[in-house]
């Protein structure tokens, strides 16, 4: 089918208690791979693609991958731009035919976030293409981004926030991370559930690679509603083609080698459905 709006996917999923699984895509192969794991569970899901992998091939390229992928496919799937850094990328996207749009205002003082979040949610709504917006630092790596100080999200700024920017979706900072975790993350579960009891509009986590899948459980428990996943796929896709090449140094067909990573990241994103509990539910 044609590409979706993320909007009624993630309202869909927070009426009924799970959360849609979205997952980072580098190119070709990992869009098939990702779509495939979806098709065989039944699954809706957002395909993302940050700045730095917008730089690597281009939105009109991810646009026309993903749109041909999503048209063959039986389930609902969403293009959306992750961690949007300017105006100007979130437009672009837009024109394109992203479905959803991210901007990403976090490292901007409180009221200039809600300004560029607002001019971004207001540039986009007459097109029905929601966006998310991020209140709070998520911390770690992810992209050209990096944060060292992240910051939680506060549920009172974070009411303000969403009735000043009419943004669609909220992505909230509560002990998550990008990349690779040092040791167990510890959440603010709590913080999350008193988020939730004041925002309405449907939550995102983002920063789930390596977050135990009992934690993003209960996060989807307490409200989360649309779960990113990139440094986990990108390390299966590598592994993947790392142990072929490992087995047989010779080959030099990369259909032979990038097979094994789509096999990796297919089997890796059918458990990531299984734990947001979306499965079935295309
Ligand atoms: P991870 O790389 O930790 O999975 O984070 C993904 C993410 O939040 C993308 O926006």
């Amino acid at each position: 089918m044609a590409l979706v709006t993320s909007e009624l996917m993630l309202e869909k999923a927070d009426r009924e208690g799970y959360a849609v699984g979205a997952f980072n895509v580098e190119n070709m192969e990992m869009v098939m791979a990702v779509i495939k794991a979806c098709e065989e569970l039944g699954a809706p899901a957002i395909l993302q693609t940050t700045p730095s992998t917008v730089k690597y091939a281009g939105l009109e390229m991810y646009h026309a991958n993903v749109a041909a992928a999503a048209n063959k496919a039986r389930v609902p799937i969403a293009l959306h731009l992750d961690h949007g850094n300017s105006f100007d990328l979130a437009m672009q996207a837009l024109r394109i035919g992203y479905t959803s749009i991210m901007i990403d205002g976090s490292k901007l003082e409180f009221e200039e976030n809600i300004a560029l979040s607002k001019r971004v949610a207001d540039a986009c709504r007459p097109s029905g293409i929601p966006v998310e917006a991020e209140l709070g630092k998520v911390g770690g790596k992810e992209d050209d981004m990096s944060c060292d100080d992240p910051g939680y999200t506060d549920p009172d700024d974070a009411v303000k926030f969403v009735k000043e920017t009419g943004v669609t979706s909220l992505a909230v900072a509560i002990g998550t991370a990008h990349g690779i975790y040092k040791g167990e993350p510890k959440l603010d579960f709590e913080r999350l559930s008193e988020i939730r009891k004041v925002v309405s509009i449907p939550l995102v986590l983002h920063g789930a690679s390596g977050v135990p899948d009992e934690a993003v459980k209960d996060c989807i428990r307490r409200g989360i509603s649309k779960v990113n996943f990139a440094t986990e796929l990108r390390i299966a896709f590598s592994n993947g083609i790392k142990d072929y090449l490992k087995e047989d140094p010779d080959v030099f067909d990369p259909k032979k080698y990038c097979a094994k990573g789509m096999a990796n990241v297919t089997d890796l994103v059918k458990e990531k459905i299984n734990v947001c509990g979306s499965a079935g539910k295309a």
